[in-house]
């Protein structure tokens, strides 16, 4: 379903990914995990065909994924829903709204069937009767709901998820960690989570990518994962400050990360 081939993209000096390969298969939930910087945002935006690789190939549907071709982007985007790093709501639109933008915008059904769409969104993610309400009247939790309502609003085959969890309490982490099974199982969606919290993937991913130094250090079941020996992949799931993984970089590094970033 999803297929990246030899991918490689630097920013400036700065060599993000680098001669990444996998594929996510269809109606399973793939958790690609990394720390912060590794890519993961990036990724995103090159499956989605805002930005080109600098080499190497993404298939989704068998079809290539390239900025210049209109017709397959608009074709596979209809296909692709995403919750955004950052839930990335209109604040001055309520959620009805926010959620109908894309039915608005990629469709023409009549306005009393975007509205019935809405609710049953709504219903989907849990958030009843909120229509009304605006974005920031809701807790970070629910604006998530609100943010994942709207990216399955065109009832998507592939969910990509940004840091589904990042700026939740535990419980609302919880939450939008079942509704992620949830809608993988019931609507079939083929969900791809990109993530830092690997507890949040740990019980519901059918397989787990480890990204480091933007190339892939671990790729298996979450089974796997708990039971490998390898200390680089142990470190980053128990969170140990020692280890393979530094923690700090030297200036010239840091330096070059905010030069590769355009600061
Ligand atoms: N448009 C850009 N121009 C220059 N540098 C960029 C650009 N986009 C991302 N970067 C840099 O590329 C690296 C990877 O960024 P990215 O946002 O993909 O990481 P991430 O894994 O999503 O991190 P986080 O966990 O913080 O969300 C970072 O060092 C970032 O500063
Ligand atoms: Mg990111």
């Amino acid at each position: 379903m999803i297929e990246v081939i030899g991918l490689y993209k630097r920013f400036g000096e700065l060599k993000v990914l680098n001669d990444l390969s996998f594929t996510c298969e269809p109606g399973h939930i793939t958790g690609i995990l990394g720390r912060g910087g590794e890519g993961k945002s990036t990724l995103i935006k090159m499956l989605v065909g805002a930005i080109d690789p600098d080499e190497g190939e993404i298939r989704i549907f068998g079809r290539e994924i390239r900025t210049d071709d209109e017709e397959t982007l608009n074709d596979i985007r209809r296909k692709i829903g995403v919750l955004f790093q950052h839930a990335a709501l209109f604040q001055n639109m309520s959620v009805r709204e926010n959620i109908a933008l894309p039915m608005v915008e990629n469709t023409e059904l009549d306005p009393k069937i975007i509205d019935i769409m809405v609710k049953m969104k709504l219903d989907q993610v849990g958030l009843p009767d909120f229509e009304d309400y605006l974005p920031r009247q809701l807790n970070p939790g629910m604006q998530k709901h609100v943010a994942l309502a709207r990216a399955i609003a065109l009832e998507p085959k592939i969910v990509l998820y940004d840091e589904p969890t990042s700026g939740l309490d535990p419980i609302s982490s919880r939450a939008i960690t079942k509704l992620i099974t949830d809608l993988n199982q019931v609507l079939k969606m083929t969900s791809v989570v990109f993530t830092n919290d690997p507890g949040s993937v740990m019980e519901i991913a059918h397989k787990l990518i480890l990204l480091h130094h933007g190339e892939i250090c671990f790729e298996g079941t979450p089974d796997e994962m708990k039971q490998t020996e390898d200390p680089l992949v142990r470190q980053y799931i128990n969170g140990d400050p020692d280890g393979p993984i530094q923690l700090r970089q030297s200036r010239e590094e840091y330096e070059q990360s905010l030069l590769g970033s355009n600061l």
